[in-house]
């Protein structure tokens, strides 16, 4: 179960804390990912702020989890319509627990690096303790903010404290709870009757169910993790921007120890879902995200932005190119100063230069477009040369048409290609002129309009 319902108030925003991103994805889809790698039978979310968007974030990320899986946890929703504590939560899941017997984890969303691994092992020393709830703490150099562990002499669990309630004695403490446990479904329930609103904040608090199981009788256990950076929540911008840099340098640790260079990790921001071949050399201040692979033995130079590429092998990119949802063929070299934007498909060798645009267009191998270009809804043969400051006209204020050349053309400087039009194999445009009309192969096209001068052997 994961616990979504709030609205983050230290975060300062209108939008629910766990539609957050991190990373380039909503916190909660963090949480869903381990959720999932623990095949549970169902995943519970409890909404409340925002509960539509926080559903449809959740249903996005499983789908993209479940891609390629036969098995997948049933996902359940649980609204929680007035957020009145972290106790309160899970009592509006009453119904939907009740009759269910064995062991639920549940989870903050707002704590994206928890790993299935360590939730395997919370499970795990469950079951094997045969505890009714098991809690996993860390201990924390500054434990500001988190919900105190206190145990007595011989280390069991007494009760647990919420910064707002304790003591200074007991604020002194550097074990905390991290909101995730494990309980077991039958006791959490009864346990849930007995909560009260009597603290500082007048809510029902989750971190008081372990109390009141053990006063009747049950088994309350403990599981301290080490690394605590993993478990950290998110309350506050500021941590949200720790958390980024601590996935970053770890995406571009993993990066470089397969073999990527990586000129300068403090600028190079990469997210979780690149693929980089090896020997690929990545200058300073280069961003590449979403769903993107890059091949091996490519050069990507600075200040370029990517985003949904896909790049094959020796590839080069200039400085400074803006490139999305497009394909490089191996060999190729974009820019520096190149636009390329959704579908455009540069062929092998090609080469796309400065101040060119591309966009909805198929550049063939070997083909070169090298200053202050347009291609649009275009389809180029191989080896063909586009001159300085060509333009596929290809909107005609009201439809978007195409333009098509075929292999071995030389459109000459400041040629205009007025769509639909097509020049055929091996012809030849004169500069400035305005193609209006289609050019049969081998032939010389000039003039505005441009008309057929010649046939070219
Ligand atoms: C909670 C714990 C604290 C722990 C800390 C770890 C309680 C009372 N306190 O405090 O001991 O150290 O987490 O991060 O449990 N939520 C709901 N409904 C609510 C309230 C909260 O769904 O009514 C959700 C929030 O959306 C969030 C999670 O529960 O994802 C934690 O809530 P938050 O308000 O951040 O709790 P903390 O004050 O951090
Ligand atoms: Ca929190």
């Amino acid at each position: 179960m994961i616990l979504a319902a709030g609205l983050g108030t230290r975060m300062k925003s209108r939008r629910a804390k766990v539609l957050h991103e991190l990373a380039g994805r909503p916190l909660i889809a963090h949480v869903l990912r381990s959720a999932f790698e623990l095949a549970p039978e169902v995943i519970f979310t409890v909404v409340g702020h925002q509960a539509e968007e926080v559903e449809h974030a959740v249903n996005a990320a499983a789908n993209r989890l479940a891609n390629g899986k036969n098995v997948t946890p049933e996902l359940r929703f649980v609204l929680q319509a007035q957020q009145r504590g972290t106790g309160h939560a899970v009592m509006a899941a009453r119904n939907q627990l009740a009759g269910r017997a064995g062991q639920i984890v549940i989870l903050a969303g707002d704590a994206p690096l928890i790993e299935a691994a360590t939730l395997l092992k919370l499970v795990q020393t469950h079951r094997e303790e045969q505890n009714d709830a098991t809690i996993l703490t860390v201990l924390l150099n500054d434990p500001t903010g988190y919900g105190r562990i206190i145990r007595d002499n011989d280390g069991t669990f007494l009760r647990s404290v919420e910064q707002k309630d304790g003591s200074r004695e007991e604020l002194a403490i550097k074990e905390v709870g991290v909101s995730m446990y494990c309980f077991e479904i039958s006791p959490l329930l009864d346990a849930l009757g007995h909560l009260t609103t009597d603290n500082a904040q007048g809510e029902f608090y989750l971190t008081d169910v372990p109390k009141i199981l053990q006063a009747h009788g049950k088994r309350v256990g403990l599981l301290r993790h080490s690394n605590a950076r993993e478990l950290l929540g998110v309350n506050t911008r500021i941590e949200l921007a720790d958390l980024e840099r601590t996935l970053r340098e770890s995406k571009l640790r993993q990066l470089m120890l397969s073999g990527v260079t990586i000129l300068d990790p403090s600028t190079t921001y990469v997210q979780q879902d690149v693929e980089i071949g090896p020997d690929t050399v990545i200058h300073p201040q280069v961003i590449i995200e979403g769903l993107s692979r890059i091949g091996s033995g490519c050069a990507i130079l600075s200040w370029t932005r990517m985003k949904n590429v896909e790049i094959g092998d020796k590839v080069t990119i200039r400085n400074s190119c803006v490139i999305e949802d497009s394909a490089i063929r191996d060999g190729a070299t974009v820019g520096p100063f190149a636009r390329l934007r959704a579908g455009a498909e540069i062929g092998e060798n090609a080469g796309i230069g400065n101040f060119v645009e591309v966009k909805k267009s198929k550049i063939g191998r070997g083909t070169k477009a090298s200053h202050l270009t347009y291609l649009g809804d275009a389809t180029l043969g191989e080896r063909v040369n586009i001159g300085a400051g060509t333009v596929t006209c290809n909107y005609d204020g009201v439809r978007k048409n195409e333009t098509i050349i075929e292999d071995d053309v030389r459109i000459g400087s400041d040629t205009m290609l007025v769509a639909p039009v097509r020049v055929g194999r091996g012809s030849v445009t004169g500069a400035g002129s305005v193609v209006t009309k289609d050019v049969p192969p081998d032939s010389l096209a000039v003039g505005v309009p441009a008309a057929v001068k010649k046939k070219l052997k």
